[in-house]
């Protein structure tokens, strides 16, 4: 399954200035819970953002055309390379890779933080790829909330 994980502002920003000014330790908590074992496959900003240094624990997988082999990941020259070897990974960004992913119909499941609050972001997901997911709040508070979506086709096809 490929799982989409992001933190969003209110207007789906998931960046400002190549930052996340509202990034906050609980969603670090959450974030490293679910992705945990796991395999991730980032974009080469996001990669970049972290200073090139592999998620611990976590099997790093870049998407990047130019980037050259790095200690502690694995390069793919598409997304589409990495679905065609990996059945089930998360997809932890950023902007341009969500895109790719949900424009192609790629993302099975979805987990997003989204605060209550507008920061100015200069990079979105674009919230109508979501429409075909079936959205459940999983956690509410009064600054976030935290989205389940799965997308419709996979419900139907657990459900057969
Ligand atoms: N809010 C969140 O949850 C969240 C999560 C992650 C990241 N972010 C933020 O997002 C920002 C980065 O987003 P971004 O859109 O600039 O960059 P990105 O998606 O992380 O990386 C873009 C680069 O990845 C490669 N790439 C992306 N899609 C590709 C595709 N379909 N095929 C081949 N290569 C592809 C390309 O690298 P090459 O040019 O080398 O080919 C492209 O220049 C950062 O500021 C980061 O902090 C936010």
């Amino acid at each position: 399954m490929i799982k989409l994980i992001a933190l969003v502002d209110s207007r789906w920003g998931v960046s400002r200035d190549e930052k996340i000014p509202w990034s906050f330790q609980e969603d670090r908590v959450f974030f490293r819970e679910k992705t945990i074992n796991s395999i991730v496959v980032m974009g080469r900003n996001t990669f970049s953002s972290i200073h090139y240094r592999p998620l611990e624990n976590r099997v790093n997988l870049i998407v990047s055309k130019t980037m050259k082999s790095t200690p502690g990941a694995k390069v793919f020259r598409s997304l589409e390379e990495i679905v065609d070897k990996y059945a089930d990974f998360w997809l932890i960004g950023g902007a341009s890779l969500y895109k790719h992913a949900l424009k192609n119909d790629l993302v099975h499941y979805a987990l997003i933080t989204r605060v209550n609050k507008d920061h100015g972001a200069d990079k979105f997901i674009d919230a109508a790829n979501l429409e075909h997911f079936s959205q459940k709040i999983i956690f509410n508070a009064k600054q976030y909330s935290i989205l389940e979506m799965i997308k419709s086709d996979v419900i139907d096809r657990v459900q057969q």
